[in-house]
């Protein structure tokens, strides 16, 4: 039987954010290669945004290119590139029908330009949606996103304190709140550079499952092992409880 019904519908967090992994060794596990991982993952995009929306989250984040990827060969580098312009494109009508916007979060600009130019076709068509916010973590890195904050606020001439509240304003991140649940696939247990300032509350859950086999269950298992913690954000459990 589905966890679902063993979820509080009213303690669906707002925010989940997704450090999609797994899907090179998904590949490989099966004998394909790797970039068959990451169409598959695409796949798993689609049904997790789906089921996000349907479930009432109000922001979804995945981490699709991180500012360390580059890194890769540049044949997979290629391939994400595409797929992403590919994938944008084929499912601007999904969006649109379920009334999803798409934001993105990252160094942008720096994409190849098709990349940017399919983005920011995507992101305009969906500005007026208002279900849900998908946002992509494209060329992001949670130091660069920091320093980016650090070095805006040094260029402002800015001789007043900041507090927690004026550098969120900085950040890429600003209109969003920070994720109650920040998921990793795939037996990783790192963050990887992903939501360092946002994450500090987040409860944190990782899953041995691969991202191409991370199905709408394994959110819903996620979903409902983050309802049974006991957020304290520094208080003692009595405390909570009075
Ligand atoms: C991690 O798996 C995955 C990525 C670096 C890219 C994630 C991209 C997708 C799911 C497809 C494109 C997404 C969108 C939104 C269009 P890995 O390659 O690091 O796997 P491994 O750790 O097993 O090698």
């Amino acid at each position: 039987m589905s966890i679902f019904h063993k979820i509080d519908k009213d303690k669906i967090p707002r925010h989940i954010a997704i450090i999609m992994d797994g899907n090179g060794r998904w590949a490989k596990s099966k004998g394909k290669p790797r970039v068959f991982g990451h169409n598959e993952g695409v796949k798993t995009v689609r049904e997790i945004t789906e089921v996000s929306a349907k479930i009432g989250v109000e922001y979804l984040t995945l981490y699709a290119f991180s500012t360390e990827n580059w890194k890769r060969p540049a044949y997979e580098v290629n391939a994400l590139m595409s797929l992403l312009v590919s994938t944008i494109d084929k499912e601007m009508d999904t969006l649109m029908k379920n009334n999803i916007k798409l934001e993105a979060i990252g160094n942008i600009t720096e994409l190849p330009s098709r990349s940017y130019k399919s983005l920011l076709k995507g992101i305009e068509r969906t500005k007026d949606n208002d279900r849900m916010t998908l946002v992509l973590a494209l060329n992001y890195s949670g130091r660069w996103d920091i320093l980016n904050a650090v070095n805006t606020i040094i260029k402002n001439n800015s001789t007043s304190p900041v507090d927690e509240k004026i550098f969120k304003e900085y950040l890429s991140t600003a209109k969003y709140p920070d994720p109650e649940l920040l998921i990793r696939t795939s037996g990783e247990i790192r963050l990887s550079n992903f939501l360092l300032w946002e994450s500090a509350y987040s409860e944190l859950y990782f899953t041995d499952i691969k991202w191409p086999d991370f199905k709408e269950e394994s959110l819903y298992e996620a979903i409902y092992e983050y309802q049974n913690r006991e957020r304290r954000f520094g208080k003692t459990s009595e405390q909570l409880k009075k």
